[in-house]
C-alpha cells in the first residue's frame, strides 16, 4: 500500500466538530453499485446509493435522501465507462455531500481516471492528473482510496505538493496472481512494458515463479509495437500482466510475440477492464490469450476477483 499524506487537509475541516459524527456511511455512485454494497456490507455500515438521472439536454441530476449530517460518507464511484460523465458525477455528489453537513468525505475511486496522461509529453499538452487533484481538492474530499493508480511519471512527493488528499493506494496484483496460479503450471509472468514492469514482479514472487518484461512503443493512442526479444517460452504457461486494457492492442501484440516463440496457454491478468470497446476481447482472443481474469474495480464480466477486502482494509 502507498500513502500519500496531504499537507493542509485540516484547513479544510478545522471549523467541524469531531464529536458530531455519528456513524459512517456508504454512498453509492452510479458506476459500481455492486462493488459499493459488498463494501458497505463487509464494512457493516450503512448503504444508500445516490439518485442520478439526466436531464433531457444530458446535464446531470442528483440526488442524495439518506441523512449525511455528522457522518463520515465514503462515496463510491469508479471513473468508467464514459470517465467525463463519470467525473462530473462524482464532483458534484462529493459537493452535494459536504454542503449536507458530512463530517468527512472518504472518496473510494475504485478505478481512478485521467491519470494516465500524468505528464507533458508533447508541447501544449494538458496534464490530465494535474487538473484532476485540482477539482478533487475543490470540492473537498478528506482521503483517497484506490486500486493500483496509474500514476507512472508523477512521483508521490510530487502528488503531495499537489494536492490535500491523503491518498491510499493498494494493489489488486497479488489477488489476481493467486487467480491465476490456480489455473496453470508455472507460468511464467510477462509485463508488456517497463512500467508493467513491477507488476508482473510482485505477480512472481506470490507464485515462486519468474517474470521478464518486454519493450513496447506507443505508436499512437490506438496502435502499440512490441519489440522482439528471445523468451523463454516455449510450451510453457504465461500471464500478461498489466494495469490497464484499454483498446487492448497492447495485450494483442505481446500474446501475438508469446506465440511466435511458442507459448502454449496465455492468460492475459489486470486489474482494471477499461475495454474501450466490445470488440477488445475478442481481439484478445483471436490473438491467442485463451483467458481474461481482471477485477470489479469497473463493471465487466471479466471482473472475477474483488477488490472489496482490498479496499475495507484501508478504512479503519
Ligand atoms: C500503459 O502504461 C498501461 O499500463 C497499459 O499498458 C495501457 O493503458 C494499455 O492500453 P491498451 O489496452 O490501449 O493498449
Amino acid at each position: 500500500m502507498v500513502v500519500v499524506s496531504g499537507k493542509h487537509r485540516q484547513t479544510y475541516y478545522a471549523v467541524r466538530d469531531r464529536n458530531t459524527v455519528m456513524g459512517d456511511i456508504v454512498v453509492a455512485g452510479s458506476s459500481v453499485p455492486g462493488l459499493a454494497r459488498e463494501i458497505s456490507e463487509d464494512f457493516r455500515c450503512k448503504f444508500a446509493a445516490a439518485r442520478v438521472h439526466k436531464f433531457p439536454d444530458g446535464e446531470l441530476h442528483i440526488q442524495v435522501t439518506e441523512n449525511v449530517y455528522g457522518k463520515r460518507v465514503i462515496y463510491i464511484q469508479s471513473m468508467s465507462p464514459c470517465p467525463d460523465d463519470k467525473l462530473v458525477e462524482l464532483l458534484i455528489t462529493v459537493d452535494l455531500l459536504n454542503e449536507l453537513g458530512a463530517d468527512n468525505v472518504t472518496l473510494v475511486a475504485p478505478y481512478l481516471g485521467y491519470t494516465r496522461q500524468d505528464a507533458r509529453m508533447k508541447p501544449g499538452e494538458a496534464v490530465n492528473a494535474r487538473t484532476l487533484f485540482k477539482l478533487l481538492d475543490a470540492v473537498r474530499i478528506n482521503e483517497l482510496v484506490s486500486v493500483d493508480i496509474h500514476l507512472h511519471r508523477l512521483s508521490s512527493k510530487e502528488l503531495a505538493k499537489l494536492t490535500d488528499i491523503t491518498i491510499k493506494e493498494v494493489s489488486a496484483i497479488p489477488q489476481l496472481a493467486q487467480h491465476v496460479g490456480n489455473m496453470l503450471d508455472n507460468p511464467l509472468m510477462i509485463a508488456p512494458d517497463s512500467e508493467a514492469g513491477r507488476f508482473a514482479k510482485v505477480a512472481a514472487k506470490v507464485l515462486g515463479s519468474d517474470y521478464d518484461v518486454m519493450q513496447k512503443r506507443r505508436l499512437s493512442p490506438t496502435k502499440v509495437q512490441i519489440l522482439p526479444k528471445k523468451l523463454h517460452v516455449e510450451g510453457g504457461d504465461v500471464v500478461i500482466v498489466d494495469d490497464i486494457v484499454s483498446t487492448g492492442d497492447t495485450m494483442v501484440e505481446t500474446a501475438k510475440a508469446l506465440k511466435q516463440q511458442g507459448a502454449r496457454r496465455i492468460i492475459a491478468a489486470f486489474t482494471h477492464p477499461v475495454l474501450s470497446d466490445e470488440s477488445v476481447a475478442q481481439k484478445m482472443f483471436d490473438a491467442g490469450i485463451s483467458k481474461i481474469i481482471s477485477t470489479n474495480t469497473i463493471p465487466s464480466k471479466y471482473g472475477v476477483v474483488s477488490v472489496a477486502d482490498l479496499i475495507v482494509a484501508q478504512l479503519e
